[in-house]
């Protein structure tokens, strides 16, 4: 059922920093920061050859990723975003396997301006994973 990893997005403090670090440090490809203020955050994104990491920091006072900086002041791996092909038919099998679709259990339009989906961390070791349907 799913296919590429799309993205790892990783929550920071300090995204200027953070793209410091993998600008400078790792020697990556590093994008300009992308206020996304209905998903509540700053992305950059890191281009590697076969995926991309993603860089988040909260933007305005409700952000989805606020109260992961709380717990981990240092930052840390927030999700993993896998690709599917048809959405729909991808949170029937898992709610058939009994996982838990988060939200309303309905696909959303992401940060990335397709539709997504968050997976429950418990039932994936622990790993909150996103998916996103990709033409
Ligand atoms: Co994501």
């Amino acid at each position: 059922m799913i296919g590429k990893l799309n993205h790892v997005a990783i929550v920071v403090p300090d995204l200027e920093a953070a793209a410091a670090v993998y600008r400078g440090t790792l020697g990556a490809n590093v994008t300009a920061p992308l206020p996304l203020p209905d998903h509540g955050v700053t992305t950059v994104f890191v281009e590697l050859p076969n995926t991309k990491i993603e860089l988040l920091h909260p933007l305005g006072d409700d952000s989805p990723v606020a109260n992961f900086l709380e717990r981990n002041a240092k930052g840390g791996m927030h999700h993993i975003c896998y690709e599917v092909e048809d959405l729909s038919s991808a949170i029937d099998k898992l709610v058939e396997e009994g996982a838990t679709v988060l939200g309303d259990g309905k696909p959303s339009i992401g940060a990335h301006g397709l539709p997504v989906v968050f997976l429950h961390p418990k039932d994936f070791c622990g790993t909150l994973i996103e998916l996103e349907e990709v033409a």
